[in-house]
């Protein structure tokens, strides 16, 4: 049976890759930070509809580099591919950010991410076909004002990605980055619904993806056929900026 880590499991885009991997036979472990009860309630539907698989929780905030210890630890069995689809973003000028929150952002998205795969890699390499998937932004590409930490962040996701593919090719285990532009979830619940018809304006395709549309392409690289893709960035936008 094949595993996966879930970093974010209990976001929207998160839990929809847990539903779609799970629909495929994959067994889960699902990290979550504050959100238990969404994470248990997922474990539950899961465990309902696929009882030969197992899936289980855990709970770390990333935004200290020395919670992953535990984390990898938590990691019993075998694993074949880990996926980071937690996230925040901080809006407004950068050089109002306070530093503290800025160095948060980075731990949370970069520099535990990555800890982590060094604490996994054996792990994965032990797989055969081990993969790796970010959950980047169009932002880490493009850029963008009054997410400048944020674009940062994304950037760095996708070079990590393009280096460490290089360093862990003949180990089998492929690294990339799924890039969405605007999704219809939680994160952008701030928005009004004004500004975010404003955004559709500029999306070729004229709307927000749903968590599905981004879910898909995690699917896809997770597939045992995706094995010669490694190293990239796949934007999925509607068409917007990239
Ligand atoms: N929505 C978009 O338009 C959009 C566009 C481009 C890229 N993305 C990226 O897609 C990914 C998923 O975003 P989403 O839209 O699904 O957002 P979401 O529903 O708000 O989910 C955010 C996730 O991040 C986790 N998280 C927050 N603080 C954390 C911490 N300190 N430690 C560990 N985990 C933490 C949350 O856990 P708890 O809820 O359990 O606290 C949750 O699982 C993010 O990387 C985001 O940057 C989103």
């Amino acid at each position: 049976m094949s595993w996966a880590l879930i970093c974010g499991a209990s976001g929207d885009i998160g839990s929809q890759i847990a539903r779609d991997l799970a629909a495929k036979g994959w067994s889960l472990y699902l990290h979550y930070h504050h959100n238990q009860a969404k994470v248990t309630e997922l474990v539950e539907n899961l465990a309902t509809t696929y009882p030969k698989q197992d899936f289980l929780p855990l709970q770390c905030d990333l935004t200290e580099v020395k919670n992953v210890e535990k984390l990898a630890q938590s990691i019993f069995g075998g694993l074949d591919a880990v996926i980071f689809a937690q996230g925040t973003t901080e809006y407004g000028l950068f050089s109002q950010l306070p530093p503290k929150k800025f160095a948060a952002m980075l731990n949370m998205q970069v520099q535990s991410p990555l800890r982590l795969l060094a604490l996994l890699e054996t792990k994965l390499a032990q797989s055969k076909a081990g993969r790796i998937v970010f959950i980047g932004s169009v932002y880490g590409g493009a850029g963008s004002s009054l997410e400048v930490a944020y674009s940062t962040i994304k950037g760095a996701q996708s070079a990590f990605c393009k280096a460490y593919s290089k360093e862990v090719a003949s180990l089998d285990i492929t690294v990339n980055t799924v890039a969405p532009g605007a999704v219809d979830t939680q994160m952008n619940q701030v928005f009004s619904e004004n500004e975010k018809d404003e955004v559709c304006e500029e999306i070729p395709l004229g709307r927000f993806a749903r968590p599905t549309e981004i879910s898909y392409f995690v699917s896809m690289l997770l597939d045992e056929k995706a094995s010669y893709l490694t190293g990239q960035t796949l934007y999925v936008t509607g068409g917007w900026l990239k």
